[in-house]
């Protein structure tokens, strides 16, 4: 989706103060350069104060104050937190949680998706407020509920599964059969007999479900929160047909949706941005995290995308989060620019004085008075103002692809196989080895099209179908360039291991079999020796070893300890055009950091340009004009080398030669 402009704006919540403030805050919103600001999000309770008593009124004049000043508007639907009244009308509209215990009354996305009067609630609200404000000339867009999560496992949701499961399966033989269930005779012959995932063994131990219902029950919850996203978008489709409609998702490390199904029929993507997290109490950001989650988000669709949630200040419930120091907050929003972003919006305006999240912070302090955080990011909005025009829909073209799956990460859940393995970690370490050399990265799902990469790295293809693989042979047959791990091709699409040699359909594209797996625990670790010409050096083994035996390719890499010393570790094979590198073992960022550096030389990639470490460099292309985004992480200054000449897109100055950037800086460059 192409805006007229970059927005630039605040999440607000004029419900939580006098209305004799509301004009104060929108006057100060202008001033930091806002456009745009989302309403309404958890305001079921006072639009809908009793069922079926609508009161707009406070709504109304809340948009009407802030459209005066040309400021625009997206609504969110407020079904993440419905009112007492609703949740008291049934007991089981509460979600059953995956230990078997029902939710209570008190928190947010306490809802059962599946609900039939949920739905019902949901259909009567989203109604009043698309007839409401569908010709509203200030409000612009959507966006639906807030964080779609939360699996239940309820009766509901059970005989949900059931003919979800019977849209799949041809009868009762086939899910018996795919999923195995004559182990421990669980051999169902009726639908109605097939429980849900809940934890519900004995002991401990005796929790794990059977691999291939629990990994069906992730992909049905999935869906479930695909449709009830759906049943919104339709009716805000059909009154709202000039809106825009979104989602606010969580970032690349949520796992328990499929998000690129989520985003499927959605206008774009928006996510949540907090680089530094009040339950994490750590004081150095790694750069590489929110760039991962922006490029992951940006991967949804394969298109810009907004940050809805823009960290403003420290974050807290039960803590205070260290301080962002001066110049992090306008850094980290520069970042999702730098990443694509087409929209930036500070959660939240104004810190709340009661509530969970009275020590989430906001642009504002408790007392309303501008400060620090203010100043700042209304320096930004000055900038935005100025450049927003040159940004707005610049779109970004990496050479490197790394293919993430949510069936692998819907199984990895259900069996973690080593408890050092984290497949969120592994993806992490990989990317962060592309970005600290300032490589950029697409976040590709298993069906994209990868004809435009010269480099697709696919990690732990844990759960790989015939599909994937003839896209992964397609594109090294025509010349790329495939890295495949350790962990590749061990089950089907049910969850079962397949009855094959390992890595199995990638055994033909990348030359080799796996001859024995090692399980590293938590005592011990083997060890990596590179002996290719470009690539040596020896490299901790924590978590898992592959030994290969190679029919094609040559080996580049031997485990140098224990029983497997001496054997083939890693490989490197020809296919058709292009290469496959096969990567036995699995390391840590020093690892793929040295192969990455590697991979990059022999695939022809470059950064833009050279950065001292810390220093992260990005490009957006706008037409042909290259638009070169510096951002500063450290808390040093540093001079950056230009071969060329460039404008400062900031300032409008020529720059030679030397640029320096200051303590968390940012410059945006054009040649
Ligand atoms: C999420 C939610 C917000 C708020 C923030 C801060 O991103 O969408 O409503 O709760 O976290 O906790
Ligand atoms: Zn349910």
């Amino acid at each position: 989706m192409k805006f007229s402009k970059f927005f630039f704006g605040t999440d607000y919540y004029p419900e939580h103060w006098p209305e004799e403030r509301w004009s104060e805050d929108a006057k100060l919103m202008k001033a930091a350069g806002f456009n745009i600001v989302r309403l309404a999000e958890f305001a079921w309770a006072k639009i809908e104060t009793r069922e079926g008593h609508f009161n707009f009124d406070w709504l109304d004049r809340a948009i009407d104050i802030l459209a005066e000043l040309d400021i625009q508007i997206v609504l969110g639907t407020p079904t993440a937190s419905p009112p007492p009244w609703l949740m008291a009308k049934d007991g089981e509209l509460f979600i059953v949680k995956e230990n078997g215990v029902r939710l209570g009354y008190g928190n947010r996305r306490e809802y059962c998706p599946n609900h039939p009067l949920y739905h019902q609630h949901t259909e009567r609200i989203v109604t009043q407020m698309a007839e409401r404000y569908k010709d509203h000339p200030a409000v612009i867009g959507w966006q639906i509920d807030n964080e779609f999560g939360a699996r239940c496992f309820c009766d509901i949701c059970r005989g949900e599964f059931h003919k979800w499961l019977q849209t799949r399966y041809a009868n009762l033989d086939e899910v018996n059969e795919k999923w195995g269930t004559i182990f421990w005779g669980h051999v169902y012959g009726e639908w109605s007999q097939i429980p849900v995932p809940v934890q519900l063994g004995y002991h401990p131990m005796d929790s794990s479900p059977n691999p291939g219902l629990a990994l069906d029950y992730f992909r049905f919850m999935s869906d479930v929160y695909v449709t009830y996203q759906d049943l919104q978008m339709n009716i805000l489709r059909e009154k709202c047909p000039k809106h825009f409609i979104t989602h606010n998702f969580m970032g690349f490390k949520y796992k328990n949706l499929n998000y690129f199904d989520l985003a499927k029929n959605l206008d774009f993507v928006s996510w949540d941005n907090y680089a530094r997290m009040q339950w994490t109490m750590d004081a150095d950001v790694d750069p590489s995290n929110a760039a991962l989650n922006h490029d992951a988000m940006r991967g949804l669709k394969k298109q810009n995308f907004w940050v809805m949630e823009q960290q403003s200040g420290p974050g807290g419930w039960e803590h205070v989060a260290a301080a962002t120091k001066p110049g992090e907050l306008r850094l980290w929003a520069y970042q999702g620019i730098a990443h694509g972003a087409d929209g930036i919006i500070f959660f939240r305006w104004r810190t709340c004085r009661f509530g969970t999240e009275q020590y989430w912070h906001g642009v504002l302090n408790h007392h309303g008075i501008p400060g620090r955080r203010y100043e700042e990011i209304a320096r930004m909005g000055a900038e935005i103002s100025l450049i927003g025009e040159q940004i707005n829909g610049a779109v970004m073209k990496p050479a490197v692809a790394i293919m993430q799956s949510y069936d692998a990460r819907f199984a990895f859940q259900i069996q973690q196989v080593n408890p050092k393995l984290h497949y969120e970690q592994q993806i992490g370490d990989i990317y962060k080895a592309f970005h600290t050399q300032n490589i950029g990265v697409d976040i590709v799902s298993e069906k994209d099209r990868l004809s435009g990469y010269k480099l697709v790295i696919v990690p732990l293809m844990y759960v790989l179908s015939e599909e994937t693989i003839t896209n992964l042979e397609r594109f090294a047959e025509k010349g790329g360039m495939v890295v495949l791990t350790g962990l590749t091709g061990v089950k089907n699409l049910h969850n079962a291991v397949v009855n094959m040699k390992l890595p199995g359909l990638a055994a033909k594209m990348s030359g080799i079999e796996v001859e024995e797996y090692l399980s590293l625990p938590e005592y011990e670790e083997n060890e990596i020796k590179f002996s290719h010409v470009t690539l040596d050096g020896n490299y901790p083994v924590p978590i898992w070893a592959d030994v290969l035996s190679l029919q094609q390719g040559q080996p580049i890499g031997h485990y140098s300890k224990d029983f497997i010393a001496d054997q083939p570790a890693a490989s490197l094979n020809e296919f058709g055009k292009g290469k496959v590198l096969y990567l036995g073992a699995l390391g840590n960022y020093e690892y793929y950091k040295d192969i990455a550096q590697w991979l990059v030389n022999l695939a022809g990639i470059e950064s833009p340009i050279a950065a001292p470490d810390g220093v992260e460099v990005t490009v957006r292309w706008k037409g042909n004009r290259r638009l070169l985004f510096i951002l500063n992480h450290t808390q040093q200054e540093h001079n950056i080398h230009l071969e060329n000449s460039y404008s400062n897109v900031l300032n409008g100055e020529i720059i030679h030669e030397t640029v320096g950037i200051p303590p968390f800086g940012v410059l945006i460059l054009s040649d």
